[in-house]
């Protein structure tokens, strides 16, 4: 159990994540920051005098201190309308910014185009982070989510062990859930990696793919395969476009748990993660998903696969995918 767990951004994901911590006993004390909702200079001054009292933060931390007798845990929750809350937390659950969401014709964005807007709450969480917990381990969510993690390295300069995005456990347990649910067997029983960008051009490895430990061909035949390493790379706009009010909140923030667990307990769990690379899978500078052994100390080990060529050509495409946004993030933040 650590001491302190801070969470920014209050919405759907940052509220699981929440009350999960407080049921499974993860942290003394969470810490819930987020500033909205935000002022409107156009709105009336009584309006405005309204929005001033009112904090999602606040609020949903009360509400889940309020069934605390009920589920029987005693956990502090501290929320905040600045990032006060987050102070001396010894890990951070990054969850701010914009989600996508679909629009009135169906449509939705890509998780790149929120980059320019989510840039602007980056900074300001890097900064957050800078004063209140500067040697926290980070655990980042965020969308574009490479890329923001890149950005918070950008502005924080850890160690790079200590700071990480959540992307491949989601993008795995989805593919391992279509899986499990095509053969017909327990989701216990699918292991899976899907790693790269956290886009449309992430990896599904169908090499490391396994029932019981038995290769997933044994399974399922090639056109089926293909299908569903085909849903996986868009299963988040699956979501986004049956929701309609935003992207999914529960898998996103029971991933990030599951590398949290991992950090917390010192398991040396090996786990797709956004990671930084320095030469592993040729990459260098960038945060990509790859497999990772995740410990107390973060990423303890990234881990090189021996891909096939095709599944090598695959995560070099989505590492340039990947390239792009960053080369964008570097010109926005010039900019700033
Ligand atoms: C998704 C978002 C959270 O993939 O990136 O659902």
């Amino acid at each position: 159990m650590l001491n302190k767990i801070g969470l920014i951004g209050g919405g759907y994901i940052g509220g699981v994540l929440a009350q999960e911590i407080a049921m499974r006993k993860l942290a003394k004390e969470v810490g819930l920051a987020d500033p909205a909702p935000f002022l409107n200079p156009d709105d009336p001054p009584e309006r405005q005098e309204v929005i001033k009292k009112q904090s999602v933060a606040i609020g949903k931390c009360l509400d889940i201190a309020e069934g605390l007798p009920t589920i029987r845990r005693d956990v502090r929750l501290v929320g905040s309308k600045d990032y006060s809350a987050i102070k001396d937390a010894e890990l951070i659950i990054n969850t701010a910014g914009v989600p996508r969401k679909a629009r009135p014709d169906g449509t939705f964005p890509s998780r790149e185009e929120l980059l320019t807007i989510n840039l602007k709450v980056t900074n300001q969480v890097a900064a957050a982070i800078q004063e209140n917990c500067p040697n926290a381990t980070i655990i980042s969510i965020a969308n574009p989510l490479d890329a923001i993690v890149y950005t918070l390295n950008k502005r924080l300069n850890p160690p790079k062990n200590k700071l990480m995005g959540m992307a491949g456990q989601l993008d795995s347990g989805r593919y391992c859930y279509f899986v499990a649910d095509a053969a017909n067997v327990s989701v216990e029983n699918v292991n899976a990696l899907v790693l790269g960008g956290h886009g449309d051009t992430m990896v599904p490895v169908r090499s490391s793919c396994s029932i019981a430990g038995i290769p997933v061909e044994k399974f399922l035949d090639d056109d089926t395969l293909k299908a569903i390493e085909a849903r996986t790379r868009k299963a988040g706009g699956e979501v986004v476009g049956l929701l309609g009010f935003g992207s999914a909140f529960v898998s996103p923030a029971w991933a990030a748990l599951h590398m949290a667990e991992a950090i917390i307990y010192d398991k040396r769990k090996v786990l797709p993660v956004c990671a930084m690379l320095e030469g592993e899978y040729g990459v260098n500078g960038m945060f990509v998903g790859v497999p990772a052994i995740v410990g107390k100390n973060g990423v303890e080990k990234v881990i090189e696969l021996d891909l096939t060529d095709e599944e090598k050509a695959a995560f070099e495409h989505s590492a340039g995918a990947v390239r792009k946004t960053c080369d964008e993030v570097d010109e926005m933040l010039r900019n700033l």
